[in-house]
């Protein structure tokens, strides 16, 4: 699945920013609707889906006249956008739940005088279910991504004076649509096309805490990305956990490889990116749509999970190592330079050091430009939690370093081939202390260059002059 890549670590916590734009806020809040005059404060854990959530969330919220702050102390609503996909993870809300409660009982009323309600939303919300409120008294809602798109009725519900509120239905059938999203970076768009995953990998928590595969129409995520495009956003990123499982319900039928040519299409978008591909729906059909629409970026993210057959199977990947290979065949085959990343467990249940040696070797192989790898954590009700999890944490830490060692001397190498090169970049930062923009090339490698503020947005020509394993130095050859 890999619902993580550019990419916010599954173990980051992101805080969101304020709102980008301040038109947006004031066209939002009027008076009269329900939440006027009530803020809230948000933070996400996790990766891109649960990113693009809480931006959902937002607008929501913002829709019913609720204003953004950003802090706590200034929050009448309090929410935890949360993730359960490494223990870790699902632990890090516990542990803010319980410094908020210590800090609330200083202070717990929020800026309008009225109790503070905390919320926990998310993986660990459906996870976790109505035990929150055990074991966080001081939470008011708790709501699972499933069930979003009754988000507005808990609201409701909330502001009728309800202490304790829940949505955990995983029986839903629709995806979260909203009228409004806020989004927290102005140049990029995040745009869910598929919701949900009906894969059955024996470690994951995914199918169970987001619910069955819900696709949205064809039409109506096309009529998003003029209207995203018409508002200046450049560069869309499409996203699913399993992105390319993609089935229209809509009356076109468009095929995943047919969307993605669709968007690519729409005037003014200069980039499209989407993530997580599944290796079993990966068709030599989208290689073929990168190959004829330039703005489809040259990056494929296609999470291998192992290099061993034995540990796949014990996986429920649904793929061989060689059936895994011809996909990446196919890639590589490409006249476009298709840069590749992916994501690696170790320790899976009885993974042999002969096993771990053949992940290593897929590494060898690949010459992946990025790989997200992560020590196997056992989950509940996942179907290898009844499994002996018998590779020790000490020996899963030692694969994982010496496996991230490898990838390290790949990344290096291969970024040093790219010195002399030229690229166009997306300027996405700049660093005032270094004076140094921060761009992105279409293989999403990230290159500083000395460069001005005024960049920012803007693309331009950049010539590699240094490489180290995770990013470029270049020097500014022209818009
Ligand atoms: N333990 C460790 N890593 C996991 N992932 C998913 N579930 C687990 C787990 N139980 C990893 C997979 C997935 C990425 C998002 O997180 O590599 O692709
Ligand atoms: Fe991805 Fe498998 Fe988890 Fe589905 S079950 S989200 S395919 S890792």
């Amino acid at each position: 699945m890999g619902n993580e890549l550019i990419q916010i670590s599954a173990a980051t916590v992101q805080g969101s920013p304020p709102a980008t734009d301040p038109a947006l806020e004031k066209a939002t809040a009027p008076a009269s609707v329900a939440g006027a005059g009530k803020t809230f404060y948000i933070e996400t854990f996790g990766c891109q889906m649960n990113v693009h959530d809480s931006e959902k969330v937002a607008g929501v919220l913002m829709a019913r006249g609720y204003r953004a702050v950003e802090s706590h102390d200034d929050a009448d609503l309090i929410l935890y956008n949360t993730c359960s996909i490494r223990e870790k993870a699902a632990q890090k809300v516990f542990s803010r739940l319980g410094a908020f409660k210590k800090q609330q009982e200083r202070a717990g009323r929020g800026p309008g005088g009225n109790p503070k309600i905390v919320g926990v939303l998310g993986c660990v919300a459906q996870q976790e279910g109505g035990r929150i409120f055990e074991r966080a008294p001081q939470v008011g809602l708790v709501c699972g991504s499933a069930s979003y798109s009754k988000l507005p009725d808990l609201l409701d519900q909330l502001e009728a004076g309800n202490r304790r509120v829940a949505g955990l239905s995983l029986e839903i059938d629709e995806c979260f649509e909203t009228e409004m999203t806020r989004r927290d970076n102005p140049f990029r768009a995040y745009l869910t096309i598929i919701e949900g995953c009906d894969k059955e990998c024996a470690y994951c928590v995914v199918p169970m805490t987001r619910g069955p595969e819900r696709s949205r129409p064809a039409d109506r995520v096309l009529a998003d990305c003029r209207r995203l495009a018409s508002e200046g956003y450049t560069e869309i990123q499409l996203l699913g956990q399993n992105v390319n499982s993609y089935r229209d319900p809509g009356p076109a039928h468009m095929s995943f490889a047919g969307l993605l040519a669709g968007v690519a299409e729409v005037k003014g978008v200069r980039r499209v990116r989407f993530t997580t591909s599944h290796p079993r729906d990966f068709t030599p059909e989208i290689v073929r749509a990168i190959e004829s629409h330039p703005a489809l970026c040259d990056q494929v993210h296609l999470p291998v999970q192992s290099g061993s057959t034995r540990v796949l199977a014990h996986m429920q990947r649904g793929y061989t190592r060689e059936q895994y290979m011809a996909k990446i065949d196919c890639l590589r085959g490409s006249r476009r330079p298709i840069s590749l990343s992916t994501d690696i467990i170790v320790g899976f249940c009885d993974e042999t050091e002969a096993d771990f040696e053949q992940t290593l070797s897929l590494l060898e192989e690949v010459e992946y430009d990025q790989v997200f790898s992560f020590k196997y954590s056992p989950r509940p009700n996942t179907s290898a939690a009844g499994r002996v999890d018998s590779v020790p944490e000490e020996e899963k830490g030692r694969r994982l370093a010496i496996l991230q060692e490898r990838q390290r001397e790949i990344q290096l190498r291969r970024n040093q081939a790219c010195i002399g090169r030229e690229f166009e970049v997306l300027v996405e930062n700049y660093q005032p202390r270094l004076g140094q923009a921060v761009g992105r090339t279409t293989s999403n490698r990230v290159i500083n260059f000395a460069g001005q503020p005024a960049w920012v947005g803007q693309y331009m020509n950049v010539r590699v002059t240094e490489a180290g394993p995770n990013s470029l130095v270049g020097i500014n050859t022209g818009m």
